[in-house]
């Protein structure tokens, strides 16, 4: 190309208005929203950058997929299509399709994992984390030591820490370790990468002690176009080549299809063994639907087939990740601190560092996301203590290891100038971050607690 700026390979061709509400309603949403963002209604927020998950917009080939959609409840044909795409890109023998990632975690853990057990992953995400340890078992973090340094500048820092996941396999016994997962990339660790090399080494760790290995795949070809850039040997190989050489490294995958299949919702489960399969199945049927449905309607099955054909493709790919980078350097470049290098998906601002007056258990990071959206109607999410901490019986909350803000990019929704709209937030409310102050939680759940904790602020 004779210029260097990456265009966003596609035109507008349908457009929803955003309804710009003022500073007085933002604070009136605050207030009812008890300072949690989940709370907000969708017309209070200007720019969302709560998640990427089924918030992207698809694509007209998508749109026109959907009306082909076969609804038939038992065999219906967007089903086979639906198989033949996920098998031809993942190589696994089973696939069954469900109605977001976290079911296919449910219905994989209710078969595998049994009290007591031990499922090591880089970093569970927090749906990961509660499936795993909703069977009684514990969800144990093997990231490498610098997947926890925000500043750490390192070309895959998802990558999981071969000899802490060998020590923790030999301290509990395998017999209490039934699979091994790698999340790709790792969603709450930055949304940083895992290289082949890594799942290489992983898989042979498994091996070594006979225990599957599965890939949390939401990301795949986000993670495939990292090691098409950062690995040497994969420069010449397609994101599709690259991706389906990470899935044969694992016995199988659970996959948000609201991620990189480009889809407003659904999933899967993609397995080799049988045995398995047919357990998940029963459950399936049991919480889903039926296996060729999985709780999706059949133009859903249509959308994320061509989402999955779309997202391997290199213009789509070198769009998206360069999209991400570009406000990730804007902040950057004005001094805030921010998780480096900047992940596939978000931008994740270093809450702990940006305000060191507010301790965890006064939720720093939930504090700065609370000013982004007061300042300029900004949603991302806290990615910290509120989310990841273990309230105590007697004291403060054991805080998480990281306290961090995620502004996830939807894909394929915002053009160049909402995202320097969002510089500009970020960087007038990191001029006042000492002016910030800390919250409490008045209310909260037992699981899950961020989606609907309430919050007050503290004096
Ligand atoms: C890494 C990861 N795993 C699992 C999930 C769960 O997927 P879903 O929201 O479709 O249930 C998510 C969703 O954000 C994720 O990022």
């Amino acid at each position: 190309m004779a210029y260097k700026t990456i265009i966003e390979p596609f035109r507008v061709h349908t457009v929803q208005a955003i309804d710009l509400p003022d500073r007085d309603a933002r604070e009136a949403a605050l207030v009812r929203a008890g300072f949690n963002l989940f709370g907000l209604h969708a017309d209070e927020v200007i720019i969302d950058l709560l998640t990427d998950s089924g918030t992207g917009a698809m694509s007209s080939k998508q749109w026109a997929g959907m009306m082909l959609g076969d609804e038939s409840y038992a065999g219906s044909r967007s089903f086979f299509r639906f198989e033949e795409v996920v098998r031809d890109l993942t190589g696994y023998k089973e696939i069954i399709p469900t109605h977001q990632g976290r079911a296919a975690e449910k219905i994989l853990f209710s078969v595998t994992v049994g009290d007591g057990d031990v499922v090591p992953n880089n970093t569970h995400f927090d749906t990961t984390r509660a499936n795993v340890e909703y069977q009684g078992a514990e969800a144990l973090d093997v990231v490498r030591a610098e997947g926890r340094d925000p500043a750490a500048e390192l070309p895959f820092k998802g990558d999981v820490d071969i000899e802490v996941l060998r020590a923790a396999i030999e301290e509990h016994g395998t017999d209490k370790v039934p699979l091994v997962m790698v999340t790709v990339t790792n969603n709450s660790g930055g949304g940083q990468p895992v290289s082949m090399a890594n799942l290489r080494a992983v898989r042979a760790v498994c091996d070594e002690f006979g225990i599957p290995m599965f890939l949390d795949a939401c990301r795949f070809a986000e993670n495939a176009w990292f090691i098409k850039l950062r690995e040497p040997g994969y420069a010449d190989r397609t994101p599709k080549e690259i991706a389906q050489e990470m899935f044969s490294i694992a016995d199988g995958c659970t996959m948000s299809a609201k991620k990189d299949g480009l889809a407003n919702i659904g999933g899967f489960l993609a397995l080799n063994d049988s045995d398995w399969a047919q357990q998940a199945r029963n459950l399936l049927i049991l919480t889903e639907g039926f296996p060729t449905y999985g709780g999706l309607a059949g133009y859903d099955l249509e959308a994320i087939a061509t989402g999955l054909e779309e997202v391997v493709d290199e213009k789509y790919l070198r769009y998206r990740i360069r999209s991400t980078e570009y406000l990730a350097e804007t902040v950057h470049a004005a001094g805030i601190p921010t998780v480096r290098p900047p992940g596939g998906h978000a931008v994740y601002i270093d809450a702990k560092a940006l305000l060191p007056h507010i301790p965890p258990h006064q939720y720093p990071a939930q504090a700065l996301a609370i000013e982004l959206y007061r300042a300029g109607g900004v949603r991302g999410v806290e990615i910290g203590t509120l989310m990841f901490g273990r309230p105590t019986d007697d004291g403060p909350d054991e805080p998480a290891a990281m306290e961090l803000v995620r502004l996830a990019i939807p894909r394929r929704m915002y053009t160049q100038s909402h995202i320097d709209y969002v510089g500009e937030v970020i960087i007038d409310v990191a001029s006042r971050a000492s002016e910030i102050r800390g919250y409490r939680i008045v209310g909260q759940a037992p699981w899950l607690r961020h989606f609907t904790a309430r919050l007050e602020p503290l004096g």
